[in-house]
This record gives structure tokens, sequence and C-alpha cells, in this order.
């Protein structure tokens, strides 16, 4: 008999499809956003659940439903799933690392760019039918070639990053919890290991890149944006709450720095209403991943982990290794 499995959100058809010849699948192509009793209810008597970094995989999940044994998240954040009570329940977590690094360095880039030079807002005012003349100062913001980039969070992406800025001609600083092997700091453009104090004192352009977890909680307060220069930009691509929102607001109004390009919230999609108000930040939906083959990747690989996790496999990307699975 083929095990049973709930897909909690809509997802291409052909993955579907490939998923449907290991098991019995549920699924949620009408993409409806579960409540927490909701999603415990659509996943009881299933042993595999396909999330998305969306869905609050809990403990309380895990004990409502015995029959669990694999929760296989399609993005490579996996925050909103407590992988430490999934191990205690015997459930393996798996994430999509990799697929999606040069799609979301690219987006850095995108963000970067947008927001230093200013082009949604620019757009803004010429939609608005404000446009009537050339002027020197019109939308004028900092450079971004010969600028110095700083990274946090120097993972396979924030590498991805400091790769692209070669072109740019740019000095490259970086923090991370550890410092990179010596090849990795020259093909991330010589990117320089700086302590977190340093690199926002020095950097024109600061990209976030780093996991989420309670230790990375609001690693860019008031104290940090008041160490970044009045004409730097910041991006975030990484995860919500890893900027405090409410101080990162307060430091655009104020001029502590000079724009914000940000992809994730604090509460998404909720997002503070003030961030609305403020021209000088760039605002998009969590799409660092979003090219069709990528998002397609995610998908395959998310698949792919859950196969292997229900006949007994080891999958690729597990990362509770030390589990003890559920008969
Ligand atoms: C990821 O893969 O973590 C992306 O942010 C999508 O959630």
């Amino acid at each position: 008999m083929k095990s049973r499995i709930f897909v909690a959100r809509a997802t291409f058809p052909e993955v579907l499809e490939r998923l449907s010849q290991h098991f019995e699948v549920e699924s949620n192509q009408e993409d409806r956003i579960f409540s927490a009793d909701e999603l415990i209810a659509r996943v009881a008597g299933k042993e595999g659940l396909i999330a998305t970094s969306s869905e609050a995989i809990t403990a309380g999940l895990f004990k409502a439903n015995p029959t669990l044994k694999a929760v296989c998240n399609t993005a490579v954040g996996y925050n909103n799933i407590d992988v430490e009570a999934a191990t205690s329940a015997g459930i393996m977590v798996s994430n999509t690392p990799d697929v999606l690094n040069e799609t979301t360095a690219d987006f850095a880039w995108t963000l970067l760019m947008a927001t230093a030079r200013r082009v949604t807002e620019a757009e803004q005012w010429l939609r608005a039918g404000h446009w009537k003349k050339w002027t020197y100062d019109g939308f004028v913001g900092p450079d971004i070639h010969g600028a110095t980039l700083g990274v946090i969070g120097m993972g396979r992406i924030g590498q991805a990053v400091a790769r692209r800025s070669l072109g740019f001609d740019m000095k490259v600083i970086y923090h991370n919890r550890s410092r990179l092997a010596p090849e990795l700091e020259q093909r991330a453009n010589h990117a320089q290991y700086v302590s977190k104090e340093e690199l926002l004192r020095q950097a024109d352009h600061v990209v976030l890149v780093l996991p989420y977890s309670k230790q990375s909680h609001h690693t860019i307060g008031a104290a940090e944006l008041a160490l970044m220069k009045p004409q730097a930009t910041l991006v975030n691509i990484a995860r919500g709450g890893i900027v405090d929102d409410v101080a990162l607001i307060a430091a655009l109004r104020a001029g502590t720095i000079a724009a914000a390009g940000l992809d994730v919230f604090e509460n998404e999609p909720a997002l503070h209403p003030d961030f609305l108000q403020l021209k000088n930040v760039v605002l998009t939906p969590h799409i660092g991943s979003a090219s069709v083959p990528t998002r397609l990747a995610m998908a395959h690989c998310a698949a792919s982990n859950l196969i292997a996790a229900l006949s007994g496999e080891t999958p690729s990307n597990l990362l509770n290794p030390g589990v003890s699975k559920r008969g």
C-alpha cells in the first residue's frame, strides 16, 4: 500500500504527478491558508508532509499526528519548523539548499541596485505624471561600482552575492559565524573577514544573507543602524526578524541610513504599515527564489527528499541526521 502524504501548498502539477507515482497524495491546490488546527487535521493519517516556509510546523502538529514520519520544507530556511521537537518525535526534516543559491543572489542584486538607484521611487513619480523636466539632482543615489559591499552571512548564497560584485569593481567585506577558507574568500571577490561592527562602519551597501535563529534575532537594530554611514543602503533577503523593523523605520525616517531594500519582514505577510509611507525603501513580497526554474527545482528537491525518506533511505538534505526514525 502506498504511503499517504499531504502537500500543504499549491505546487507544480508535474511535481504532484511525480509524487503520486510513489504516494497517495492529498494536496491543497486551491492554496488555502490553514489555521494551526486545520493543518493538523489535514495532516492526520499522513506519513509525509511537504511544507513551505509559510507553515508553522510545531511540536503540537507532531504530537497530534503519530503517523507522520517526514516533513520536507520547500525552502532553504527552516525556522518555521521546530526541528528539535521533530527529532524528539522521530520525524525526519529536510530543506532545499543549493538549488536556489544563484537565483537568490541575483535577487539580492536586484534589490541592491533598485534601492541604491531609487528605481521604484522614480517609477512611481513618473507614473504619477510628475516628469516635466530633467534635473541634475533628480533621484540621485550612491554609486554601486567601486563601493564597498558588506555581506553578513557568508554561506553559499552570501558567497554567490559576493562573487557578483567582481563586475562592479567592488571591495567586499563580510561577517559570518566563522571565517571562510582562503580559497572561498578568493572566489568571493577576495572577501575580507571583519567584525560585524567594522562591516557596518565601512560598507556602502550591506546585504543580509544569514539564517534566522534565536541568535540572529535583531542582528540589525537601532545600535547597528547607528554605526552605518548615512549614505549607506541595507538589503535583507534573508528572513524577517533579523532586522528590527521598528528600528529600521526610525532610521529610514531620520536619515541614519539612506535606504533599504526588503524582501522579508517581521510578521510577514503583514508588514509594518509605516514602511508603506516611506519613499526610501523598496519592498518586495518574499520573492528571492522566484524564478520559474528555481521554484520548480525547489519543489522537485522537496519531493526527492520525501521519496527517499519514506522509502527507508536518507534524504539528501536531512537536517536532523541523529533522528531515530518512527517505525
Ligand atoms: C527560502 O528558501 O528559505 C526562501 O526564503 C523561501 O522561503
